[in-house]
This record gives structure tokens, C-alpha cells and sequence, in this order.
């Protein structure tokens, strides 16, 4: 049988965390599943957002049967990887807002947290600051908007940067070197977000730990890898539009699909 991964975010975002994986593990079948219906989870209401998520990413992972599962969402990872673990018995790799870098790399001793405001306003993220960044101050950003801006770009259209802006506005004037990217989806706009934040801000995600980590999960059978690469997709809307299938075949999807064909 051979070795597949299970990458699961709320919509686009989690894409820049499959890409780092398939950096290290080019030779894996991937499945990605995204829960577009109820994007975006930053604003989703916790018991809603538990429930869908993990009976969802349960089933799949019992159609599919993945080695390891990622939950490639900082929202959804604040939330669900206890439950999840309790239904599943495959790894899962949850996300974590790369703060512990982050306050190790910053000379100014002030780090930003840009993230979706489920994430800004949980205890964990409070938790890994306080174990993470003593020393440091840590300001919390919570960036909804750019979420949208990450799956419209995603669908070819046009970034605004008015948009871009008024969502960092709060970052620039600061004496903060290093942003930590808190969202999946984020990442996909770094260059846009570097081009308004300026150069002197140093940006981080957890994209290469998270791949770093799987690797190390996986590296125990080697043997089972598979020489024709599988790539696949599920959304959980009814369809898609065009545009997001083109980037999605762009970056190697072989097959896209709504998630009916596959659970029925
Ligand atoms: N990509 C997800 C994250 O890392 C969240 C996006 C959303 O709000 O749906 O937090």
C-alpha cells in the first residue's frame, strides 16, 4: 500500500504548508481536503467549528486511509487535535503560530502575531507566549480580511493593496522585527505583505517545521513510497470556481473533486 498524506485547512491557505512537505517528500500521494463551505474559521463559533471539523476530517481519514494527517490551520489547530486524536489512530500534525522562532530571531525584543481572530483570542496562543517569548513583547494582529485576499488570489483575481494595507496598518510605525505569519493562508501573500510591512520586518511561518516534523513521523518505512505521485483535492462546497481549479492544477492536482463523490 502505498504511503499518503492527508493535508486538511479551511480553504486555500493550507497549500503553503503541503508545498513544504512535498519539498522534503516529493514521492507521496497527497490528499488535500478543504472545508470552503464554512470558511472562514477564524470566525467560526468553537462548538461549530469542532464538530464539522472533526467528523469530517474522521470520515475522510477512514475513506482514504492516510499515513498522518495535517491539520494545516493555525484556527482549527487551536481546537480540535485532542478530539481528533481520540477518533483516529494515524499521527496528526497540528500547527502552531511559529512564536518560539520568532522571539528567538528578534533583536528588538517586540514581535507581531498576525493571525485570524480565533486565533489571537485563544489560551493557546496565549500559552505559547508565555512559554515561548518571556523576554519579549509579543502585539496581536488579527487579520481576518487577509484570509479572503489569500483564496481571491488564489482565484486570479486582483490583490488590493488599499485592502492589504489598512489590514497591516497597525504593524508599520512599530519597532517589531520579526511577524509571525499565525495563519496558513497568510504566507501565500508574503511577498505582498513584505512589500507593505518593509523590509526590516523579518517574516516567519512554520511551514518548514511542519514538514521537518512529518518527515521525522515518517521515516521509520521509507520503503512504502510510491513512484507515481497522486495528487488530490476535495472541497466540501458544491463546486469551484474555475479559476481556483486552474491554480490548483497548476500546483500539481491531479484530480479535484467535491467531497460528495468521495463520502457520498
Ligand atoms: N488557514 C487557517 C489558519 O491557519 C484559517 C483560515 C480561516 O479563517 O478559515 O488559521
Amino acid at each position: 500500500m502505498p504511503q499518503s498524506i492527508l493535508v486538511f485547512d479551511s480553504g486555500v491557505g493550507g497549500l503553503s504548508v503541503l508545498c513544504e512537505i512535498q519539498k522534503q517528500l516529493p514521492d507521496y500521494a497527497y490528499y488535500y481536503l478543504f472545508d470552503n463551505a464554512r470558511l472562514p474559521y477564524g470566525k467560526l463559533a468553537e462548538d461549530e467549528l469542532i464538530s464539522g471539523a472533526v467528523s469530517l476530517i474522521t470520515s475522510v481519514v477512514n475513506k482514504l486511509t492516510p499515513s498522518l494527517v495535517v491539520i494545516a490551520c493555525n484556527t482549527a489547530s487551536t481546537l480540535i487535535l485532542d478530539e481528533l486524536r481520540q477518533q483516529i489512530d494515524i499521527p496528526v500534525v497540528g500547527v502552531v503560530p511559529a512564536i518560539k522562532p520568532a522571539a528567538l530571531q528578534s533583536k528588538t525584543k517586540h514581535i507581531g502575531v498576525l493571525a485570524t481572530p480565533g486565533t489571537i483570542e485563544r489560551d493557546y496562543t496565549q500559552t505559547l507566549i508565555d512559554n515561548y517569548a518571556k523576554g519579549c513583547r509579543v502585539s496581536l494582529f488579527s487579520a481576518n480580511e487577509l484570509v479572503i485576499i489569500a483564496e481571491r488570489k488564489l482565484e486570479a483575481k486582483p490583490i488590493k493593496t488599499m485592502e492589504l494595507e489598512r489590514q497591516l496598518s497597525e504593524i508599520q510605525g512599530t519597532d517589531i522585527d520579526v511577524l509571525v505569519l499565525g495563519c496558513t493562508h497568510f504566507p501565500l501573500l508574503k511577498e505582498e505583505i513584505q512589500q507593505i510591512v518593509g523590509e526590516k520586518i523579518n517574516l516567519i511561518d512554520s511551514g518548514k517545521a511542519i514538514a521537518n516534523r512529518v518527515v521525522a513521523l515518517l521515516s521509520e518505512s521509507p520503503e512504502s513510497r510510491q513512484n507515481e505521485t497522486d495528487v488530490r483535492a476535495w472541497y466540501t462546497t458544491q463546486s469551484i470556481n474555475q479559476a481556483l481549479e486552474e491554480s490548483l492544477t497548476k500546483r500539481g492536482f491531479k484530480k479535484i473533486s467535491p467531497i460528495t463523490e468521495l463520502l457520498g
